[in-house]
């Protein structure tokens, strides 16, 4: 049988990147080019700083991936990319960097939905089992997802307001702690006690999430221990914080397992890394001795082109091609990609 090459590339938010995936296991190669030190300097991602640095470096580093991988674009069976969701510009840069090799090199397209590769890329630890039960929580989302079966998702739970990641670098801001913020609070945490009191938030449907109000609470407190004159204990704000965020969470990880009985738990997006997460999502999976667990290393958490590749794999089995009106969708559904649907 001939090897199967996949070339994926992700440039959803800030992160230029492309990996190169032999048969659906190998990785022979998954570069990264993060623009995290030039957004630091303006506090956030500002979008169209974002785009400009990935016409920049997309050249450079597909160049690089296949390089790595000692293969060439006439080795490659088909190209994968995540066509949303994310900031418009950013996805313009790879989607048409996609397109173009798509164009030249004769090969098939295959969109991915950025989520779908924050899932998958729990494949490179174990395999997935179905029914599976995943928590994606990163910059732009906070969701449960179930899955039956393959590129059939269903979101069961979801934020009404901000992200988990968007509240932990607002948090982050407004205590003084720079730009991402995520693994800032994460680092103090640790040093502090949760002794200001938060509100814990409650949704109609209990899958759900909130984080606005917590980090008004927050900056509330803030106000309050200014006027009063007393002097802010931040590492006690920040684990403050985090415990009441994460409990919420592990909260509904606690409530869906005991809804949908999965066989497969996994974690997945950016704040998947944080250290007190990990804890807590391994404390709730260890009770269910039926239930495998997964939570992607570090490497995998945060954005990156081996997930769209682990993704647009079984996505490019599935028969799902895009072409080459596809444009980026920056709203794109989870759940359009079911391949249970019409358009998969
Ligand atoms: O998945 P990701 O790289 O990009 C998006 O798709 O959004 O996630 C980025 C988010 C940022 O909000 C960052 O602050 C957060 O993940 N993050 C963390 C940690 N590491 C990254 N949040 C909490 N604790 C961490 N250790
Ligand atoms: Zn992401």
């Amino acid at each position: 049988m001939n090897d199967e090459i996949i070339l994926a590339i992700e440039s959803s938010c800030d992160e230029t990147a492309c990996a190169i995936l032999k048969n659906g296991e190998e990785l022979l190669s998954n570069i990264v080019s993060s623009q995290i030190n030039v957004h630091t300097e303006f506090g956030g991602v500002v979008p169209e700083v974002a785009s400009r640095l990935h016409v920049e470096n997309i050249s450079y580093v597909i160049s690089s991936a296949l390089k790595e991988a000692n293969v060439r674009m006439e080795d490659v069976d088909a190209i994968t990319y995540t066509q949303g969701p994310g900031l418009i510009g950013s996805l313009h840069v790879g989607v048409l960097a996609a397109k173009t090799l798509g164009y030249v090199y004769h090969k098939p397209l295959v969109p991915v939905h950025h989520l779908a590769g924050h899932i998958y890329a729990n494949e490179y630890i174990a395999p997935l089992r179905f029914p599976l039960l995943a928590l994606v929580v990163s910059g732009g989302h906070t969701e449960l997802v179930v899955m039956e079966d393959d590129f059939r998702f269903e979101i069961v739970g979801t934020t009404h307001d901000d992200a988990i990641g968007e509240a932990y670098d607002k948090v982050a801001r407004v205590l003084g702690l720079g730009y991402p913020g995520g693994p800032k609070i994460d680092k103090l945490a640790k040093e502090g006690k949760p002794v200001y009191p938060l509100p814990k938030v409650h949704t109609e449907n209990p899958l759900d999430f909130s984080f606005s109000g917590l980090k008004s609470a927050v900056i509330q407190s803030l106000g309050r221990i200014e006027r009063k004159g007393e002097v802010l204990n931040t590492a006690d704000m920040a684990c403050s914080f985090q415990e009441a965020a994460l409990l919420e969470i592990r909260d509904r990880i606690r409530e869906a397992i005991e809804i949908y009985q999965p066989k497969h738990f996994v974690a997945a997006g950016g704040v998947a890394a944080n250290s007190r997460l990990r804890e807590l999502i391994r404390e709730e999976c260890e009770k269910h001795a039926e239930m495998t667990y997964t939570i992607p290393p570090m490497w995998c958490c945060t954005d990156n082109a081996a997930m769209i590749a682990k993704a647009g794999w079984h996505a490019y089995k599935l028969g799902v091609r895009g072409d080459l009106f596809d444009g980026p969708d920056p709203g794109l559904e989870l759940e359009s990609y079911d391949a249970g649907k019409e358009n998969a």
